[in-house]
């Protein structure tokens, strides 16, 4: 069942485990210049970015990935649980957050703090939403898939626009605290992300320990994680009997749900929306 959503400074939240109080509490939160954080627009690979992030913490060494589940390890700011989670956190701090860039802590900007960006085709990124919809209770039932297409389209669902969303965090491209990477790069070639990840972190590894980081965040690993997988989740949160977070784990699966004419539409929307924004992931558009 439905909580309902609120409208806050134009973005859509579900009233659920989201309150305007926590957005704005997030935007005041104090940021310290070892943070790192993990910024997504949801469905891009979040976990997967915080199991890598995790690993690289511990050196490789699986036991806290295996021990801790990752809400604990990179709290998410939007939620007042996840604010006081964060604020116990001992530094340097691992923090995760879908926020778009207007909504982000005021005190990251000027800091030395660090963001990671993910972000993936936006196809899979609805796909992914579509059936995530399905077992998240905060989240209103999605529909039909075409019916949840338009409403992603016009941002009309959580977290707002992914045209915006990836508009806005991409403005700090070029700054040396920022780094982008897309899920798709991730798939590709997870230790030379891992390496060029460890590298931005200022965390040199050996091969052994950046073996280590592919080995426990693959999705084999990660599904079979009861820390990382969320089957801890309690059942008003995330309906696991209906599908499993992680879910299937791969690019392109767009393709096995979209119409020819449905991905036409979305390829209009995308050059409308994302023009002179020069993304060059990897995609297979
Ligand atoms: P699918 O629904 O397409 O399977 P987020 O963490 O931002 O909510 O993103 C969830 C998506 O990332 C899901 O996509 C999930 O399966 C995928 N994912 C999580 N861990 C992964 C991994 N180790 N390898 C590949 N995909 C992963």
């Amino acid at each position: 069942m439905s909580h309902g959503y609120f409208q806050h400074e134009g973005i859509t939240f579900p009233g659920l485990l989201y309150s305007p109080r926590g957005i704005e509490a997030a935007r005041e939160f104090p940021v310290y210049d070892d943070d790192v954080f993990n910024v997504t627009y949801q469905k891009s690979g979040t976990v997967w970015m915080l199991e890598i992030l995790s690993l690289i913490h511990s050196n490789g060494d699986p036991q806290w990935v295996q021990s801790v589940p990752n809400w604990d390890r990179g709290p998410w700011l939007e939620t007042l649980l996840g604010l006081r989670r964060a604020r116990g956190c001992p530094r340097p701090r691992l923090l995760s957050s879908h926020l778009p860039v207007q909504l982000f802590p005021k005190a990251f900007f000027g800091s030395k703090a660090k963001v990671i960006y993910t972000v993936r085709n936006p196809k899979d990124v609805l796909v992914s939403l579509y059936h995530f919809a399905r077992i998240f209770r905060p989240y209103k039932d999605p529909g039909t898939l075409e019916q949840f297409m338009e409403r992603f389209l016009q941002g009309d669902v959580p977290f707002g626009s992914w045209f915006d969303h990836v508009r806005g965090w991409m403005e700090l491209r070029g700054q040396e605290n920022f780094f982008c990477i897309s899920y798709e790069e991730l798939q590709q070639d997870l230790r030379g992300s891992v390496r060029r990840l460890c590298q931005f972190l200022d965390r040199p590894l050996g091969g052994a320990a950046v073996d280590a980081i592919v080995a426990n965040a693959s999705f084999a690993a990660m599904s079979s994680n009861r820390m990382s997988n969320f089957s801890l989740s309690p059942r008003f949160i995330l309906d696991m009997r209906r599908g499993t977070f992680l879910r299937k784990g791969i690019s392109g699966d767009w393709k096995n749900h979209l119409t020819p004419e449905q991905s036409a539409r979305f390829d209009h929307v995308y050059r409308e929306r994302m023009g002179g924004v020069g993304l060059t992931f990897p995609w297979d558009p």
